[in-house]
């Protein structure tokens, strides 16, 4: 098989930081003490950390220097004017909400504008933003195109069904539905981008149904350079350009720029309408700080209104996306098959499928984050049955999820080629002992969110009836 090639970094690395793999023997008693919950392991006790792209990009030397241009005033700093212009520029809104990150951004306009009972629609609900609608008493609704979770590598996976859109509204009405949100790229199906097209048809319909429309856009330039790439009619237009044709198409943003904002903390909000900013910068100042810093400091608002404009640099996309494509040609060729096509920033191993010998009730996936730890010091997390079953915690309803995914997401600007190698030499070793994969079974687990703190341990029968 000839070895994929990956396009080499557009930047050479000026500040390191070292790693080291502890002996396996230290990653056996590290695991045991976690109760094989890889969320209990320090980062100190990992070689390569894949748990997430967010807050864990590499800053750049201007972002440095920018850091060190903070205006830490309480109000009006200059910090926050940078920012705000910055962000008026991209997004194309007038009123700049800054917040700590995205969940205290999706706390305010749930708390703001949706009424007890009401619909939030989205392509699909990232966890923070259903637990968010949840909290506010709304029901989440997610509205995923057909294919999303089809077995080919389609270009925008992450576009949302127009037809289940209209027939919804047309079914509960108006009154019933506080807001339209399109996550881009859409994370829970896989890091899957949005075409122009969709984003276009839906901002039409809830035009003329009068239904705000909002974006969910962490990954905002990565979902850009998608349509650049595989949209007709894209191919030659700028990113700057693209993102202002998008978010002219929707009425609002809310963003954790921990993700496309190349900073290691931080969000937003931004939109038009000035009686609702008036009504969420009334409440921020209750629960997250002045409107001008929201809970950041001013170095922190320096720090993203460089990476905002960074991150749409073509050479950087071309080679974060190429990157990830080029990851989960490793792990194919090393036998674990993937969600394809991949997506923005991470790749989702078929864990259901690659250990079809461990029933869901098992947690398949949870099986090969922990081998990933043993065999080679790598955090990868379960997007599965540990992480979306087990029980309501509000209705009491059994829960189910869609897949038993294992998402192993890239920061940015922090690893090289060879690390992703090495990971493909683990993910062999992996695969040539697939058939000793033993499930595991729950001994404690919190109400909400129980994959975070839960304890596992392992089970050697096949076919048990535990875990839900
Ligand atoms: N929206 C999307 C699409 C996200 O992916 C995330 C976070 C959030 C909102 C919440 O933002 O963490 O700044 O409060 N995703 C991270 C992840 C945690 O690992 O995918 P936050």
């Amino acid at each position: 098989m000839t070895k994929p090639r990956q396009p080499a970094e557009p930047f050479r690395i000026k500040s390191v930081e070292p790693i080291q793999l502890l002996d396996r023997a230290t990653r056996e008693k590290k695991i045991v003490e976690a109760h094989y919950n890889i969320f209990r392991i320090d980062a100190a006790d990992i070689y390569i950390d894949l748990l997430t792209d967010s807050g864990t990009s590499a800053m750049s030397n201007r972002q440095w220097a920018a850091l060190m241009m903070g205006d830490e005033s309480y109000a009006g700093a200059k910090s926050f004017r940078n920012f705000e212009k910055v962000v008026r520029d991209i997004f194309r809104k007038e009123y700049v909400i800054p917040c700590h990150q995205g969940r205290s951004g999706e706390n305010l306009i749930f708390s703001t504008i949706l009424k007890p009972g009401q619909y939030v629609l989205n392509n699909t609900h990232f966890d923070t933003t259903r637990g968010n609608t949840q909290h506010k008493g709304g029901i989440a609704v997610d509205l995923p195109c057909a294919e999303s979770d089809a077995p080919v590598p389609l270009p925008f996976k992450g576009d949302m069904d127009t037809e289940k859109l209209e027939h919804f509204i047309d079914e509960h009405g108006t009154d019933e539905i506080a807001m339209v949100i399109m996550t881009i790229t859409n994370n829970s199906v896989g890091g899957q981008p949005v075409s122009m097209k969709n984003i276009k048809a839906v901002s039409s319909i809830c035009k003329k149904h009068g239904l705000p429309f909002f974006f969910d856009c962490a990954r905002f330039a990565e979902n850009c350079y998608f349509i650049r790439r595989d949209e007709p009619g894209y191919e030659n237009k700028s990113i700057r350009k693209i993102a202002a044709e998008m978010f002219d198409a929707c009425d609002g943003v809310m963003m954790s720029a921990k993700k496309d904002g190349l900073a290691n903390i931080g969000g937003f909000i931004a939109l038009n309408d000035g009686e609702l900013y008036q009504k969420l910068t009334d409440l921020m100042i209750l629960i997250e700080g002045f409107p001008t810093y929201g809970g950041l400091a001013g170095r922190d608002l320096e720090v993203l209104a460089v990476g905002l404009q960074e991150v749409m640099d073509l050479e950087y996309l071309k080679n974060r996306v190429g990157q990830i494509k080029y990851f989960g040609e490793v792990l194919k060729q090393a036998g674990m098959p993937i969600v394809e096509p991949t997506g923005g920033h991470a790749v989702f191993v078929d864990a259901g499928q690659f250990l079809s010998h461990i029933p869901t009730k098992q947690f398949p996936g949870q099986s090969l984050a922990v081998a990933f730890y043993v065999e080679g010091g790598i955090r990868a997390v379960e997007i599965g049955s540990l992480m979306f079953g087990g029980t309501d915690p509000v209705t009491g309803e059994k829960l189910s999820a869609p897949r038993e995914l294992v998402r192993l997401a890239v920061p940015r600007r922090v690893y090289t080629n060879s690390h992703l190698d090495y990971i493909g030499d683990v993910a062999k070793i992996i695969t040539g002992r697939r058939e000793a994969l033993k499930g595991y079974k729950i001994t404690y687990q919190s109400r909400f969110l129980r994959h975070f703190t839960c304890k596992l341990e392992s089970i050697s029968t096949r076919n048990v009836e535990v875990g839900s």
